[in-house]
């Protein structure tokens, strides 16, 4: 039997979880051959694969057909663009790049119809947005007029951030929640009710924590469709909301504490609005709980399609090009709140890149770094 033969660069939290399941042989036909890691303290554990301080001696090692990128963000660009110019198949974590010009390097590296370009968006998976998904695109909400996003349950304390030394700058991350944890949710927002037209981002830099980068967060989005959207998010509010609500024509559907409802007009509002000879009256509603599966092993499952797609050309559920998307979005939420203006998308992405250099060329930010105690790092995971 044909197997994928993976090499995962970057062993610290996020690596160390990729090699754990495909270890435990929790993706078929995948073989872990190869690690590499900047610190050869972290190639420890794997003395019974190929070792590598340097990403690039992995990728010309000819032991491994595709790579896991899990390196701190900047990295991807680099690494992602060196592995795709030697042939290897490359899963890169999210968010796939930075900022968005570099998104557009990394993906212009993908010349080759038979490499596979897949990226970490585990939440595509989900099957609470699984049917979010269904519901929009087999047209029962109807068109979209309104959604509105509050993640704020990605609470960090100091320690999270005092726990690596790139995390929550602009040189070693190059933004904060928006790019660290909110390209997932980010992505899902833009897979379920398209790009947004423009934005005006409020963005607080430092407002819970000792960082330099965005910790607190509310965007306005304007769709073509005219449809409005907001998206708030925070890592210093506990307890913190995860609730997701889009309003269509048809009724409105909400994600919140594990549960999908849709209230669904009878009629459409639109239609009813225009054609009701009553002033008060409103269309009648069903009331449904939607059901769905239980959530898998989602980051195993991608990377099952991502061999799947190798192997037998099945298609990627989240191709790596459309990881653009998600950075556009946080970059132009950070340079509107920045800039204090309305910022139209499709963003300018070397102005940005400019806006981010000269953020990094001003800091004074002198960052401490202390080790954390041992804990399981799945918990971080926002399901
Ligand atoms: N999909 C998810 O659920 C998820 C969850 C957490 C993190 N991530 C992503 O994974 C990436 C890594 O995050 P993390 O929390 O594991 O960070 P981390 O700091 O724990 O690990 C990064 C590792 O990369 C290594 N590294 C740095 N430079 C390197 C180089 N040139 N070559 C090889 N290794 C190098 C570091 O030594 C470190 O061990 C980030 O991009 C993050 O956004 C994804």
């Amino acid at each position: 039997m044909k197997t994928v033969r993976f090499g995962i660069i970057g062993m610290g939290n996020m690596g160390r979880f990729h090699a754990d399941y495909l270890l435990a042989g929790k993706v078929k036909r995948a073989e872990l051959v190869a690690v590499s890691d900047a610190v050869p303290a972290n190639l420890e554990r794997y003395q019974q694969l190929k070792t590598f301080e340097r990403s690039e001696d992995l990728i010309r090692s000819g032991a491994v057909d595709a790579v896991i990128i899990a390196t701190p963000h900047y990295l991807h660009t680099s690494i992602g663009i060196d592995a795709l110019n030697r042939g290897l198949h490359v899963l890169v974590e999210k968010p796939i790049s930075v900022h968005k010009a570099d998104c557009e390097r990394l993906i212009a590296a993908h010349q080759s119809h038979s490499q596979v370009f897949g990226a970490m968006f585990q939440l595509r998976t989900d099957p609470r947005y699984r049917k979010l998904h269904q519901l929009i695109y087999g047209e029962e909400l109807g068109e979209i007029v309104r959604v509105n996003w509050i993640i704020t349950d990605w609470y960090r304390t100091e320690a999270y951030y005092g726990s690596g030394g790139w995390r929550a700058t602009w040189k070693g991350e190059g933004g904060g929640v928006l790019l660290n944890q909110c390209p997932h949710n980010l992505d899902l927002l833009i897979w379920l009710c398209g790009r947004p037209a423009r934005v005006r981002g409020f963005c607080q830099l430092g407002r819970y924590h000792g960082i330099e980068v965005e910790d607190n967060v509310t965007a306005y989005l304007e769709y073509p469709n005219g449809a409005t959207g907001v998206f708030i998010t925070s890592t210093g509010e506990a307890p913190g909301s995860n609730r997701l609500e889009i309003c269509g024509e048809m009724g409105k559907v909400v994600l919140e504490n594990n549960k999908l409802t849709f209230t669904r007009n009878e009629i459409s509002m639109i239609q009813f609005s225009r054609t009701s000879k009553a002033g008060f009256a409103k269309p009648e509603v069903w009331n449904i709980d939607i059901p769905f599966e239980n959530i898998g092993a989602q980051h195993a499952d991608i990377a099952q399609n991502f061999v799947d797609a190798v192997l037998d050309g099945a298609p990627l559920l989240c191709p790596a090009a459309e990881g653009v998307h998600s950075v556009e979005l946080a970059n132009a939420i950070l340079y509107s709140s920045l800039v204090g203006k309305t910022v139209e998308l499709p963003l300018d992405g070397l102005a940005y890149e400019q806006r981010l250099k000269k953020l990094v060329a001003d800091s004074k930010f002198e960052k401490k770094v202390v080790a954390t105690a041992g804990e399981d790092f799945t918990k971080s995971f926002n399901r």
